[in-house]
């Protein structure tokens, strides 16, 4: 059967989302898949950045991790994107490169595969699900398959989130809960994509 390629894509300032990500990795490689997990690029200025000493030691302890670029998305199978919350909606430098997806959009490269999404708030009741749903609406616009958590594991039951996997940071950083909760998404949204590519290969 023909590997899975799987791209988690994801935008952190102060470090939560990429343990997130690095967990969604995980699982989606746990589930077989060939994994890229990669970083949307700063947009903010280094202004703004300086002053958050939390952010400008995350942005350069993750200077490594390669930027996402458009052939991630053609080159993928499922995408698994993560994104702190953001008054409500995902951030802006994930936006931007979701608006930078048009001529991939055109030709239909985004239609038909699987799409699943993850964040991160500091509170419990901060906007986490208005975040994922605002990433479903894109993947919807794509012709994507989307392929949410739900309460299909007893995680689900322990994270609680049925639309992605979620943290509420004023706790702390992401805790096991979270991120097998974010494992287990992977997990699942690869398995699906397996199945839906061995059905089309047969
Ligand atoms: C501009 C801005 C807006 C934010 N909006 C919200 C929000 O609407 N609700 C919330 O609970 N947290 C909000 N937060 C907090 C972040 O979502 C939270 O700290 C997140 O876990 C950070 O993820 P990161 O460590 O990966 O950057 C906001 C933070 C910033 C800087």
């Amino acid at each position: 059967m023909d590997t899975v390629n799987a791209a988690v894509i994801y935008y952190s300032a102060t470090g939560a989302v990429h343990t997130m990500a690095r967990a969604a990795a995980e699982g989606a490689a746990e589930a077989g898949a060939e994994v890229r997990m990669h970083r949307v690029r700063e947009l903010a200025p280094a202004s703004a950045i300086e002053l958050n000493p939390a952010w400008a030691e995350h942005l350069r302890a993750t200077a490594d991790v390669p930027e996402a670029t458009l052939d991630d998305l053609a080159w993928a199978d499922v995408v698994i994107f993560g994104t702190p919350t953001r008054f409500g909606t995902p951030a802006s430098q994930l936006k931007a490169f979701i608006d930078t997806t048009g001529p991939l959009w055109q030709q239909g490269k985004l239609a038909d595969k699987v799409y699943a999404a993850f964040t991160a708030s500091s509170t419990a009741h901060g906007g986490q699900e208005s975040t994922l749903l605002g990433l479903h609406n894109t993947f919807h616009h794509w012709g994507g398959i989307s392929v949410p958590p739900g309460y299909t594991d007893p995680i689900q039951f322990q994270s609680g989130n049925p639309y992605g996997a979620s943290h509420v940071t004023a706790a702390g950083p992401p805790d096991e809960i979270a991120r097998e909760a974010a494992r287990y998404q992977a997990r699942r949204a690869v398995g699906v994509t397996a199945t839906l590519k061995a059905g089309r290969a047969a």
